[in-house]
């Protein structure tokens, strides 16, 4: 099969990590007879350097004329970088905003999983880490206040700043049909989080879901208040499946989520448009302050990249080969600074994607 795939390898750490995962796939690709075509394009940072903006029209075309795209990270060090100085339009971020919604990638799938080799690593407390837990965020990316309208005015002397939550039933829909679809092949149960008790849109989003529910019979559903989730996640993460939300409350709790799995330079994202296209990242960020001193962690985007065999390509033994050889490194003790241990050896990024490489093959 011949995959055409477009590359963000990014800022800060993006462009080692995107390196290393180019590498697995194609030691994947020899293995079983495919062929990889990588087209780089800029965005965030390394983007605005070049051409003043983080994100370019002819960036959008190439990335659309891919079958995925696979990213590193954006951004930087918000007090120090020049980045930063210029408007909020044309900071790194909106590079990442505008081109979701240049793809319609309304879907976020973000997993927290407790790696048995890594459950040292887990901030809780022993008796709730040994249950394990295995969730995935469904976050809905292109809606709410991320996308509503925005403006700061000056009114009677007082500045004053608005930003508007909107969702229509179309957007609730879709995503909420996702995390029903992706709910069948995993525990069968959808938690849908929202601020009911508060919030018009939370309560439009609540009777949505609802609705859809209903072609999903075989899958258990319950509605969660954020702030309670937000507890719930370090009592009992055990509890949870899929995670149903909408934009701000997913950009949240996933970040609480990968924090407590102690491993945030493991985990994967996707996001997915309503096709098979779509945009493939780590979840953690740019870490610019070990940015180009082969420390980082390669293992997130690595994972994403067979996150992106499996869901845009339904190259699932592929994909089982990578999350395979991911296991087996860990197994053998081998650990990057952030998921270090007592006993393992410390490796940098580089030396990581060699030994998934060597497992792979
Ligand atoms: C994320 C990030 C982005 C978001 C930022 C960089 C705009 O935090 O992907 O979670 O808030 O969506
Ligand atoms: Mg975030």
């Amino acid at each position: 099969m011949e995959l055409k795939i477009t590359c963000i390898p990014g800022d800060g750490i993006g462009p080692e990590i995107v390196a290393q995962a180019k590498r697995v796939l194609d030691a994947v690709a020899e293995k079983y007879g495919h062929s990889m075509q990588y087209t780089d394009i800029l965005m965030g940072g390394a983007s605005i350097d070049v051409h003043g903006v983080p994100l370019t029209d002819e960036a959008v075309e190439t990335a659309k004329s891919a079958d995925a795209v696979l990213m590193g990270s954006i951004g930087g060090d918000t007090t120090t970088s020049p980045w930063y100085k210029l408007p909020p339009n044309l900071r790194p971020e909106a590079g990442l905003l505008g081109i979701r919604k240049a793809l319609n990638l309304f879907a976020n799938l973000r997993p927290a999983v407790l790696y048995e080799e890594l459950a040292g690593a887990c901030p809780l407390k022993t008796e709730i880490s040994e249950k394990g837990f295995d969730m995935l965020i469904m976050r809905e990316l292109t809606g709410g206040l991320y996308f509503g309208e925005r403006k700061t005015v000056t009114e009677n002397g007082l500045r004053k700043a608005i930003d508007t939550l909107t969702y229509d039933e179309s957007e609730i829909r879709r995503i909420a049909v996702k995390g029903f679809d992706i709910a069948r092949k995993r525990k069968k149960k959808v938690t849908s989080v929202d601020k009911a008790n508060v919030l018009d849109s939370s309560r439009l989003w609540r009777a949505v879901v609802e609705e859809v529910a209903k072609d999903y019979p075989d899958v258990t559903l319950e509605h969660m208040l954020v702030d309670n989730c937000a507890m719930q996640l370090v009592k009992d993460p055990a509890q949870f499946d899929v995670i149903l939300t909408e934009n701000m409350f997913g950009d949240i709790l996933s970040d609480e989520a990968s924090m407590v799995t102690g491993s945030i330079g493991m985990l994967a994202s996707a996001s997915l448009n309503d096709t098979k296209f779509g945009l493939y990242e780590p979840s953690h960020g740019s870490a610019p302050d070990i940015a180009g001193k082969d420390l980082a962690n390669p293992i997130a985007t690595i994972l994403s990249a067979s996150m992106m065999l499996r869901y845009s390509f339904d190259l699932d033994k592929e994909a089982d080969a990578i999350d395979a050889a991911v296991k087996q490194v860990l197994t053998d003790g081998y650990r990057t600074g952030d998921i270090m241990s007592a006993g393992c050896e410390q490796v940098g990024c580089q030396k990581m994607g060699d030994l998934i490489v060597e497992r792979i093959k």
